[in-house]
């Protein structure tokens, strides 16, 4: 007998008395949860599953998860079962690795098999408006392809990158500087900042505008707020409430919701997480924006001469419905934001950290560049920062856990069965510190290892293209389904990186607190610091001098 079935006599029992039909409901759910459970053991006793703890009936292996750090918690799973267990969310299984050869076969080999996240609630319903538009991240099948080949081939073709994107990178990179020096020698929290940066990048591609630092209002030390002035331009006005909606979508991120994983009926009458509802209202809003900037541009672009993203995909819309153009859009807004942000903020906090590193990379930039700013072209002479670059990945990835994967059909990893529906975690967090794959110091910062003996895998890990051996490093991850963005993401991470600590040293204030903030992308708890400026050229001097980006590596 199914749940469905035992529900229904459930229902038709509840006829008699109240005292019978009481007696009666509570037989049916303990036959129900009996059922359930025995369902869910037969089920795994047919299959070669990945070993695991044992679940139990209704809440799988749940209750073992203590906290809202979910990769931490994985941790000490990874010491009892090996490099790849079974876990239950509810009744949803699921299969977490930390396993080079795991992760190969899930991104290359098998990729087919899981070119699909899973459908919880929030994907199908809350980024993505009640179903309505799909963005690249959610999508599968045809859809997928469609949205994924207007942002990959049109508008981050390696053309595009050059020409049009890269000097407004630079130019975002440039201003941040010039802001930094006026606060030369004073406590700065560079989170806010970091996070105009990163929407003026965006909004400056997507709709050709941007705001400036002045309009951020007034920064309160005491409780690290911000208030922004009541009157404000029209960009600003937009450019604040996609920063709120970027931090309202990454908030129901990471909310547990148990509707995702209990069986039926249960799942239906647990309540939604009530920061779902905030974000509904935002999701409203976010359409009603949309809506007037699409018709807007369909009104005024002139056919040939693209102001901007919305127009270059109005000019070619390769048949995307304007939903998933939003999709797409929001997609883009959101993966450039803290990714970036978390990359810089690990980056500022290790070199005030450790000033030895510090001073490594200063005096990398003063001999290649000693009379100008660091530029995207020198990327491939900046080795040593390069390498620094990968070993902040590698011990604070900004995915500990990559956005998970669902099965499309009964598949398989590692030579276990993973039957279809089920979500595959790769555990880079765990993978990045396996001291069979990176040595006894595989706790210790030290970038000299991209330099030498894992040179090979960290040039490999920048890049998307399927590599060619299993890799013990994940960054952007490799294969269709990786990240679209990694030329943009790795060099506006440069960039910016890089003109920071040439122009500043970095000291932490007493309050940091450098521990892991768990959010999907993971970032320091708190980072305060104080930068001072050091450069022996003038800043308006160096300012003065045009970027150059001939020759940049994408
Ligand atoms: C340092 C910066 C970045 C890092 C480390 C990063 C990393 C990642 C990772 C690990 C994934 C998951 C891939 C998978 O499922 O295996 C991903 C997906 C994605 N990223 Fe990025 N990303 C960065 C910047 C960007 C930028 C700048 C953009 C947009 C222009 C972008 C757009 C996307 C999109 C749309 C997806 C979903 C791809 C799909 O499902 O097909 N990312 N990124």
């Amino acid at each position: 007998m199914n749940l469905r079935q035992v529900l229904e006599r459930l229902i038709a029992a509840a006829k008699g008395s109240i005292r019978q039909k009481l007696k009666a409901v509570l037989g049916l759910l303990a036959a129900a949860l009996a059922s359930h459970y025995c369902y869910i053991l037969t089920w795994r006793k047919l299959r070669k599953l990945p070993p695991g703890p044992m679940p139990v009936p209704l809440l799988g292996n749940l209750l073992m998860l203590k906290s809202d750090d979910i990769a931490g918690e994985f941790l000490p799973l990874f010491k009892k079962y090996g490099p790849v267990f079974s876990f239950w969310f509810g009744n949803k299984h699921a299969v977490v690795h930390s396993d080079p050869a795991i992760d190969f076969e899930l991104m290359v080999t098998r990729v087919d098999d899981f070119n699909a996240r899973p459908l919880t609630e929030l994907e199908l319903q809350i980024i993505y408006s009640k179903g309505r538009c799909e963005g690249i991240h959610s999508s599968e099948g045809q859809q997928w392809n469609s949205v994924r080949k207007v942002l990959v081939q049109d508008l981050l073709s390696k053309k595009n990158l050059e020409t049009r994107i890269l000097p407004k990178t630079t130019q975002g990179a440039r201003e941040l500087v010039r802001y930094f020096r006026d606060k030369s020698g004073t406590v700065v929290s560079p989170r806010m900042l970091l996070k105009i940066t990163a929407i003026n990048a965006s909004l400056k591609l997507i709709l050709g505008i941007t705001i400036s630092y002045d309009e951020l209002g007034v920064y309160d030390l005491q409780t690290n707020e911000w208030t922004h002035p009541k009157e404000m331009s029209e960009s600003a006005r937009l450019a604040f409430f996609f920063l709120k909606y970027i931090d309202s979508t990454f908030i129901c991120l990471a909310v547990p919701n148990v509707r995702d994983v209990l069986p039926f009926p249960l799942s239906t009458i647990t309540p939604r997480p009530g920061v779902f509802a905030t974000f509904d209202e935002l999701a409203t809003e976010r359409d009603a924006v949309w809506t007037k900037v699409i018709a807007d541009a369909r009104a005024t672009r002139t056919k040939g001469s693209p102001r901007h993203w919305v127009d270059e995909i109005l000019e070619k819309p390769r048949g995307l419905k304007d939903e998933e153009i939003i999709g797409l859009l929001m997609d883009t807004v959101i993966a450039t934001s803290d990714t970036f942000i978390a990359f810089i903020e690990w980056m500022l906090g290790v070199v005030a950290q450790m000033p030895e590193e510090q001073r490594k990379l200063q005096a990398e930039f003063d001999r290649i560049a000693p009379d100008r700013l660091i530029d995207a072209k020198d990327q491939h002479d900046c080795t040593y920062f390069a390498a620094f670059m990968k070993e902040i990945l590698r011990l604070y990835p900004l995915t500990p856990i990559n956005p998970p994967r669902r099965a499309m059909v009964n598949s398989e990893l590692g030579g276990y069965d993973v039957p279809n529906k089920s979500w595959v975690f790769q555990h880079w967090g765990a993978m990045h510190v396996r001291q069979d794959l990176w040595g006894a110091d595989a706790h210790e910062f030290r970038p000299e290892r991209f330099l030498n003996e894992a040179k090979e895998q960290g040039e490999q890990a920048m890049n998307t293209s399927a590599p060619n051996m299993p890799l013990n490093f994940g960054v952007f991850s490799f294969g269709k389904r990786s990240c679209p963005g990694y030329r943009l993401g790795r060099v506006s991470a440069f960039v910016q990186g890089a003109m920071l600590i040439q122009l500043y040293d970095w000291k932490l204030t007493e309050d940091s607190d450098m521990s892991r903030q768990t959010r999907l992308i993971t970032f320091p708890k708190k980072l305060m610091c104080i930068p001072t400026y050091r450069h022996k050229i003038p800043l308006d001097d160096l300012l003065a001098k045009p970027a150059d980006h001939a020759g940049a590596w994408f």
